[in-house]
């Protein structure tokens, strides 16, 4: 068996329990190819072993992912299993709620950022300083993706957001 084998048998699970997985997948991809050069770097954040990065990295021969998550087992799963990616591929072991999370960072501005069934884990605190500190490192005009489920119960902030958007002039425009 190649060092591979987890990582497939965790994209597997995961499949498995989101249907639309691939096509949310899709989406971003094609977004980021629509809106970016093609040798960008992007963080992903709550990476697991990096399912979404092996696909960026396969579609995007020029681009390179920086990987964020605290679980160590993942983490050691992803770093095996897209190991022929190189330097492109990069795990960094952090905790999004830390103050200090980016400072773990190998590279301090990224073009876009992507994320996958991983930011609804975080309470509000942890949320607020997760993207404070991404503020901190994405370029003016970058992209940030997150294909994720999120609390849809009435008078949730993500709710809230979500009419806001849904409903005002510039969705429509
Ligand atoms: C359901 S998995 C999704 C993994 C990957 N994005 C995917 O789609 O296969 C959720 C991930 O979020 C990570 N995670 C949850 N809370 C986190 C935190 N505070 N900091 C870093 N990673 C976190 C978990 O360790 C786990 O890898």
């Amino acid at each position: 068996m190649g060092k591979d084998r987890l990582f497939w048998s965790w994209d597997r699970q995961q499949q498995s329990e989101i249907p639309n997985r691939e096509i949310r997948f899709e989406t971003i991809l094609d977004t980021l190819d629509a809106y970016l050069p093609k040798n960008f770097t992007a963080l992903d954040l709550g990476s697991g072993p990096g399912a979404l990065s092996f696909r960026i990295l396969k579609r995007f021969p020029r681009a390179r992912m920086i990987a964020v998550d605290f679980d160590p087992v993942l983490l050691k799963i992803g770093k095996d299993g897209l190991g022929t990616f190189g330097r492109r591929a990069t795990f960094v072991d952090a905790d999004l709620r830390a103050n200090d999370w980016i400072q773990k960072l190998p590279i301090k501005k990224f073009d876009a950022a992507v994320s996958s069934t991983a930011i609804h884990w975080l309470d509000r605190k942890g949320l607020q300083n997760m993207y404070r500190n991404l503020a901190k490192v994405l370029r003016p005009q970058v992209i940030f993706l997150d294909a994720d489920i999120l609390p849809d119960g009435k008078g949730s902030r993500a709710t809230e957001i979500a009419e806001k958007i849904r409903f005002s002039e510039i969705w429509y425009s």
